[in-house]
């Protein structure tokens, strides 16, 4: 069987698109079962909806508080029953409720290297620092802001000419490939998490 992989997305949903691409061949070992998103109207949902994965939404605006959004996310994420759930732009912090229902199966893809530059600006805070190299990090969400045990990175070249946008596009090609192949290799061979060390295949 296939890993049952929902995906959260806020925006134009590149990387979405790369695990819809990648899950077309069975051979993958993953398909994606349902696409949630915070806010209506993205690329991301109508690439979903092109693909024929069903789709939910929750804006935070429509529920009474934070508590509660958080809770119907996690309820909508949970119908799909998924073996991942995947963050790929999503940009918003989940609850308690939503960490302890997914725990050690919520994963997040992070414009930087971490631990440098966490938080909603990667791309700008590792140009205005003036790094040299910068990346993108695949982790198990915890608790903190982009603070989880690392599964996977990739390293990308800071460019004299780089403006953020120029910076992020390379950065995303770099992300989109570091998630396929991760979320690939352990839909195939499953990961194990031991304190902060993660490693796949290794049951
Ligand atoms: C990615 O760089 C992700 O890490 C960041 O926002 C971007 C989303 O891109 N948080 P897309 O929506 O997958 O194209």
């Amino acid at each position: 069987m296939p890993a049952r992989l929902v995906v959260l997305v806020s925006g134009a949903g590149t990387n979405l698109q790369a695990l819809l691409d990648a899950t077309a061949d069975e051979a993958y070992g993953a398909t994606v079962v349902a696409v949630g998103a915070d806010r209506d109207g993205i690329e991301g949902l109508a690439r979903a909806e092109r693909a024929g994965v069903p789709t939910f939404v929750h804006r935070v605006k429509d529920h009474p508080d934070r508590a509660a959004w958080d809770l119907a996310l996690a309820d909508s994420v949970a119908e799909h029953e998924p073996d991942l759930v995947i963050s790929a732009g999503f940009m918003k912090l989940v609850g308690p409720d939503f960490l302890a229902r997914f725990e050690g199966r919520f994963l997040n893809t992070h414009p930087a290297l971490s631990p440098s530059f966490p938080g909603m600006h990667g791309p700008a805070d590792a140009l205005a620092y003036g790094v040299k190299v910068t990346g993108c990090t695949l982790f198990v969400v915890d608790d903190g802001v982009d603070t989880g045990p690392i599964v996977a990175q990739a390293a990308v070249e800071v460019r004299d000419d780089d403006d953020v946008d120029t910076l992020h596009e390379r950065i995303k090609v770099a992300e989109r490939a570091l998630l396929v192949d991760t979320v690939g290799r352990i839909a195939r061979e499953g990961f194990t998490i031991e304190d902060r060390r993660v490693r796949i295949g290794h049951e």
